[in-house]
């Protein structure tokens, strides 16, 4: 079947309103998860006070509230994504971190809703891969940042470099449960090649582009923390899990808690490997 940019775009919102509230309870798992990745971006655009930053498909806006602190107090921070549920979460992180200079924006990166040459740089930690049409989104975030203004972003790397993802979509995949995304379509490992992401970067107009690679570990205190952050992640893993009848479910669980026995220690923690593409770039 031939990708559908449209249907895509509506599966996408729907699917990360109904996420917001399980990524929520694992702000801290990600906090942790997402920390390297998120100082290493804002070491790319190196806010400076005074400065306006937007992020995009932001989520909980982690990585953004940092730069946040970087600009205060004259700059500020427009933490934006599709989904209004994901800015509530963001709004109470800010909330808690007593943050006055952010502004909560709903938009879609493939359709930036401020004035060209408004930004000084933009952030977007795990969302270009998601996007129907990454090329758009980009030339759209070159189109808002102001010239030379910096551009950080992180795409996951190829989902082999990926275990927490490889073990639970192979489970379900062998079960018929679920099957391999068609090559090039959206989702968390499509953009997995450095080449790729630079390339893009290229023909959106950006210059001085840099893609490394970083490792990043995955820790759960038990297989039993890994599946409920699981279901709570993963939408796919969460709809193909819970339509089974209990037994199944159980069985599944167990089938996995094997597989993932080789990065568990003799106290039951998990550390599983992780792979993360970094870009910086210039407008
Ligand atoms: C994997 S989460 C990452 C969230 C956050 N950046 C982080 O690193 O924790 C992906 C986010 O991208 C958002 N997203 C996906 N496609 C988008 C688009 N076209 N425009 C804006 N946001 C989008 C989703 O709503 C979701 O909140």
């Amino acid at each position: 079947m031939s990708f559908d940019p449209g249907a895509h775009r509506e599966e996408s919102l729907q699917s990360w309103e109904e996420a917001a509230s399980g990524w929520a309870r694992r702000q801290e798992l990600l906090r942790e998860l997402g920390a390297p990745v998120s100082h290493w971006m804002l070491e790319a655009i190196s806010p400076q006070p005074g400065q306006r930053v937007l992020e995009l498909a932001a989520g909980l806006g982690e990585t953004g509230m940092l730069a946040a602190e970087l600009v205060a107090p004259m700059g500020g921070v427009i933490v934006s994504d599709q989904a209004e549920a994901m800015l509530e979460g963001a709004r109470a992180r800010a909330g808690a971190l007593g943050l006055s200079n952010v502004e909560f924006q709903v938009l879609n990166a493939e359709w930036i809703d401020l004035p060209v040459a408004s930004v000084d740089a933009v952030l977007c930690r795990w969302g270009y891969m998601l996007m129907a049409d990454p090329a758009t989104a980009l030339a759209e975030t070159r189109r808002v940042l102001r010239p030379r203004g910096r551009l950080a972003l992180a795409v996951w790397d190829a989902i082999e470099h990926n275990p927490w993802a490889v073990i639970p979509a192979e489970e379900l995949i062998g079960r018929g449960l679920s099957s391999r995304p068609a090559p090039g379509t959206p989702g968390p490992f499509t953009l997995g090649r450095p080449e790729r992401v630079a390339e893009l970067l290229e023909q959106a107009g950006f210059s001085e582009v840099q893609v490394q690679r970083l490792e990043v570990a995955r820790r759960h205190a038990s297989f039993d923390e890994l599946w409920d952050s699981t279901l709570d992640l993963s939408r796919v893993f969460h709809d193909a899990v819970l339509a089974r009848a209990a037994p199944e479910i159980v069985e599944l669980k167990a089938s996995l808690a094997e597989r993932f026995a080789c990065y568990t220690a003799p106290d039951g923690t998990l550390e599983i490997p992780g792979r993360t593409l970094l870009a910086s770039a210039s407008a």
